[in-house]
């Protein structure tokens, strides 16, 4: 992409269009002087070219000052250049046309395919063997880096830089891909095989997550601009079809029992499944939109909440329906949270983004005796009926993101918004810490595939993961990384 030359010219000409006098005459100049400095880079209409997208949704939690001083300075190590011959002035004007909202974005079937590189990436030589059940993803959110790591080994194979990142990566059931979804819309498929990226296509603007089907044909892209879910044919990386999604969307996860996706709403009391196949929709009505739930890995319960709301419903998957509320105050972070236990003897663990507090949330079986599911169906099982209980409550440092744990581990680890990881016991709630990097926010966790490690994230410019033995909890092994988020373990990371 060829940077234009800022000439005393261009600016001459510019300042043509001021007689403009309106509340919105920054905003008038400002669109003239992006169009003719910044749309190379960052697309006639703001949508990001290969500079970033530049619109409320990206940009929204940069100050004005931030964004003035970014044009004025450009960044450094990266294609973004200074501005510095631009004035004060012309520099706000642009940051407000930046503010402005885009309208009736255009990004369909076309622009998708505009977009779809094919890499010419060679195989991996030698190629890795590792053991696949055991494989990391690991999020270098301050690199937009995704690398796979051996799990039996903690050594690092490959990376694929993605940009931005937002929601997981996925790896298919088959673990011959894995997906890797960009904020920006980006997909990048990954062969798992011959360990080298096979394609990439932007199937959105501002994408929230992505899911593959069952059967590793679909992917799902939940965008939310456009607002709609884009079906891509894992294949080619094709669209398959776009289904307008108004709202705003939450997230899509697919189902691992069922050949269906269920997608979530952040504004609208909904849930819809959809058929990876035949790609039908079905809507089923809730008591509250789910900003955030998760899916307890028997299929039989998805668990969620909102965003405003006080209480957690309990939505039951199989008699498609809200069947109990349960309080919730202090926002329940439930996309993060633990679970261990055994078919109908699940206990939850999930912590509060305003609250410092873990809550224990338990399936009971209660009264008489009856078959729920379909019988003969994987999801028979003889149970009394069931009522989900929150059994206790324990307070932590300070409120946190992430619970995770294993079924063959004593406690539930959890971050806390602070250099602190605490250990709270499954039995007793007691507690105990580990401080990773003293005076660093330590966050996320997640476990080997055998529960003998866990993998917990400093996240620092100069941060790592630190993995520690869980049953000493002595540091093992410490790798450098910028700003690491998110580790998926291929066996546990099932949404
Ligand atoms: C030569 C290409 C190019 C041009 C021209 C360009 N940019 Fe950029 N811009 C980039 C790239 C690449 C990045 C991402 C840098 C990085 O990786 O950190 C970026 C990043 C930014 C960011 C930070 C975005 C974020 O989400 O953090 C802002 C703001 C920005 N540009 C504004 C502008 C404005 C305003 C103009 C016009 C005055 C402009 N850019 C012109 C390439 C360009």
């Amino acid at each position: 992409m060829r940077f234009p030359k800022i000439t005393g010219v261009g600016l001459v000409v510019v300042s043509m269009v001021l007689p403009v006098v309106d509340a919105h005459a920054g905003t008038v100049e400002g669109k003239e002087l992006y169009r003719q400095y910044c749309a190379p880079c960052h697309h006639s209409q703001r949508y990001g070219l290969s500079g970033p997208p530049l619109i409320p949704e990206t940009i929204g939690k940069k100050k004005d000052r931030d964004l003035a001083e970014i044009v004025r300075d450009g960044l450094p190590a990266s294609n973004m250049p200074a501005f510095g011959t631009l004035s004060e002035a012309q520099i706000a004007d642009i940051v407000a046309f930046l503010r402005s909202p885009v309208r009736d974005m255009a990004w369909g079937v076309e622009e998708m395919l505009g977009t779809l590189k094919l890499s010419d990436d060679k195989p991996l030589s030698p190629r890795p063997n590792p053991d696949m059940t055991n494989l990391f993803m690991i999020v270098e959110g301050g690199r937009g880096d995704v690398h796979f790591m051996d799990g039996d080994t903690f050594t690092l194979l490959d990376k694929v830089h993605v940009g931005t990142i937002h929601g997981g990566p996925k790896y298919d059931e088959q673990m011959k891909y894995a997906y890797l979804g960009g904020r920006d819309g980006w997909v990048v498929k990954y062969d798992l095989d011959a360990w080298r990226e096979v394609a990439r296509v932007r199937g959105g603007i501002n994408t929230r997550n992505i899911a593959v089907s069952k059967d590793g044909k679909v992917l799902a892209v939940a965008n939310a601009l456009p607002a709609n879910v884009t079906l891509i044919d894992t294949a080619t990386l094709k669209p398959l079809k776009i289904i307008d999604a108004p709202g705003k969307s939450g997230a899509v996860y697919a189902l691992r029992n069922s050949a269906r996706f269920v997608i979530s709403f952040r504004d609208r009391a909904e849930l819809w499944f959809m058929d990876t196949g035949t790609l039908e929709i079905e809507k089923v009505a809730l008591d509250q939109p789910f900003s955030d739930f998760f899916i307890e890995p028997n299929e039989r319960f998805l668990i969620g909440a909102g965003r405003d709301g006080d209480h957690i419903s309990i939505f039951d998957l199989e008699r498609k329906k809200v069947t109990q509320s349960v309080k919730g105050e202090g926002m329940p972070h439930l996309a993060s949270a633990a679970l261990w236990g055994g078919r109908w003897e699940s206990i939850v663990a999930y912590p509060h983004i305003t609250a410092p507090r873990v809550t224990f949330l338990e399936l009971v079986t209660v009264g008489d005796d009856h078959r729920l599911g379909q019988p003969g169906s994987a999801n028979e099982a003889v149970v009394n009926d069931y009522r989900w209980e929150i059994k206790k409550e324990v307070k932590l440092k300070g409120a946190g993101f992430f619970a995770r744990t294993h079924n063959d581990i004593p406690d539930v680890w959890v971050d806390t918004g602070s250099d602190t990881i605490q250990l709270l016991s499954k039995k007793t709630g007691s507690v105990r810490e580990l401080v990773p990097s003293p005076g660093k926010r330590a966050m996320h966790i997640e476990f080997t595939k055998d529960g003998r490690f866990a993998l917990v994230s400093i996240w620092e410019t100069d941060g790592a993961v630190v993995i520690y033995d869980t049953a000493s909890l002595k540091e093992v092994k410490r790798l450098p990384f910028n700003r690491p988020v998110g580790k998926y373990n291929a066996t546990l990371k099932l949404y």
